[in-house]
């Protein structure tokens, strides 16, 4: 197999909009048009609840383990599982399905962190819980827990996981940036994870 077939196959899987298609079927809601507009898991729990949210979150995240997973057992190359999920998320960023207007990669990217990582994985996953629990900001319990991610990744895999971790939280923190500035002004929106 030519070594370009994963990271293109990764484009390719990144790009199914889940967090559009399942609360478009499921609900008839479209995410671009409501809450933040964000095609992402964060948007949809926002705008059609956790359950539907969840499903977005839990495909999302299941579409960035997959071809890292692939790319890992295939070649056993960690350069080309790196470049396979950075195309990944890239892909659920500027999906080729969806006129290049994606998400911000982190449900995607928490999948790469799972693959690389549980335990890794789970403290994301609990730090994003809590931080929003508390404060009710998604993005802010994203970039916490992403960067918590590329240390605690690099100190339990090495340098290769903490690097692409670390690429990937910063590869978010750009499409964040609409988010930070409503942070830093006290206008961003808010996220209810058990009531709608
Ligand atoms: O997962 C994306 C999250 O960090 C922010 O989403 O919809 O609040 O912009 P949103």
């Amino acid at each position: 197999m030519e070594w370009w077939v994963l990271p293109l196959l990764g484009y390719l899987i990144g790009s199914i909009p889940f967090s559009y298609l399942i609360p478009k079927w499921l609900k008839g809601v479209d995410v671009r048009k409501v809450g933040s507009g964000n095609v992402g898991a964060t948007n949809a729990i926002r705008t059609t609840g956790p359950v539907v949210g969840g499903l977005c979150l839990l495909l999302d995240a299941l579409k960035g383990f997959f071809p890292a997973f692939l790319a890992g057992y295939i070649s056993g190359n960690p350069k080309l599982v790196s470049l396979t999920a950075i195309l990944t998320v890239l892909g659920h960023d500027f999906p080729v399905f969806m006129k290049f207007k994606g998400g911000k990669g982190v449900a995607s990217t928490l999948g790469v962190i799972f693959y690389l990582s549980w335990p890794t994985g789970v403290v994301f996953s609990l730090v994003w819980f809590f931080v929003v629990m508390i404060t009710g900001y998604a993005s802010l319990g994203s970039l916490i827990g992403l960067y918590t991610s590329a240390l605690l990744g690099y100190l339990l895999k090495g340098y290769d996981a903490g690097m692409l971790i670390l690429i990937l939280a910063v590869l978010s923190t750009l499409r964040h940036s609409e988010n930070i500035q409503r942070l830093l002004s006290g206008t961003e929106r808010k996220v209810t994870l058990f009531k709608r």
